[in-house]
């Protein structure tokens, strides 16, 4: 099928010094799948991340958001195109509320800047109260509505998680690259991240999550690629990678989560 909204990674390479964490890695994520980035410590999954958003800029290959080339955009532009990310490490904004904290998600949105709409200005006012409402309204679909008003460091880690979630969503994103969303809750707070990652599956957005829970992997994932030392090993369906001599030999095989 002809995928004209693809995120296709084509051989990009990208190295610390002499230390090479990505080696000619090809990758392609698709609208209205949920796409699965796994392998062990230090893969290099993060880095991908990193590459998608322009935090890392990787010495060859390029990346593309349908016809749209996005590797020589600064971090700033390839999120106002539509690339929204979650952090490996939970990073909310302690002194605010949590509606606040997602209504920040919306700044790429902004039309008179992201800082005036927590001023008292008039177009920041007007602003504000949208981006409020927003807020409110990704929170309830995320049922997370009776937390509107708390801050984040009162809440479990779980929650956490999924108000991250929210803040990335808000900015009503095409890609929403998740890094290890699961890491640190427990196996209820784990199910219903699932559910919501379940509910956010749409035939417009790319959902891409790098995790090392399998079971939700294995679960939620329509595809999955496999990066182990920095190179691709596997791509396929749940069932495919399950199956994969290679990636049980280097990741499955000795991995009991
Ligand atoms: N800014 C950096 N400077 C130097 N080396 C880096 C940098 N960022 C990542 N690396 C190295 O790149 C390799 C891949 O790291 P990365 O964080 O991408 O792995 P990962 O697959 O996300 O691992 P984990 O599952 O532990 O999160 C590691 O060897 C890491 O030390
Ligand atoms: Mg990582």
């Amino acid at each position: 099928m002809l995928d004209t909204a693809a995120l296709v990674v084509d051989d990009i390479s990208l190295a610390f010094g002499g230390h090479r964490v990505l080696n000619e890695v090809s990758l392609d994520f698709h609208p209205g799948q949920v796409t699965g980035l796994i392998g062990p410590n230090g893969a290099g999954k993060t880095s991908l991340f990193n590459c998608l958003t322009g935090l890392y800029q990787p010495q060859s290959g390029t990346i593309a958001l349908g016809d749209m080339r996005l590797d020589h955009m600064p971090p700033a532009t390839r999120a106002r195109t539509g690339l929204s990310r979650s952090f490996q490490h939970v990073a909310l904004c302690s002194e605010l509320t949590v509606t606040e904290n997602v209504m920040f998600g919306r700044a790429r949105l902004g039309r008179s800047g992201w800082a005036d709409a927590f001023l008292p200005l008039p177009a920041g006012r007007t602003e504000a109260a949208e981006a409020r409402k927003a807020a409110l309204e990704v929170l309830r679909r995320l049922d997370l509505g009776g937390i509107a008003d708390v801050t984040p460091g009162s809440l479990p880690p779980g929650i956490q998680r999924l108000v991250e979630i929210a803040r990335a969503i808000a900015a009503e994103p095409r890609v929403l690259l998740l890094d290890e969303p699961a890491a640190g809750l427990n196996p209820s707070e784990t199910r219903q991240l699932m559910a919501v990652l379940r509910g956010l599956a749409s035939p417009e957005l790319i959902i891409v999550v790098v995790e090392h829970d399998m079971d939700l992997i294995m679960q939620l994932c329509d595809r999955i690629h496999v990066l182990n030392f920095g190179r691709r090993i596997a791509t396929g369906t749940p069932a495919e990678i399950r199956a994969d001599p290679e990636v049980v030999r280097v990741y499955l095989g000795d991995s009991d989560d």
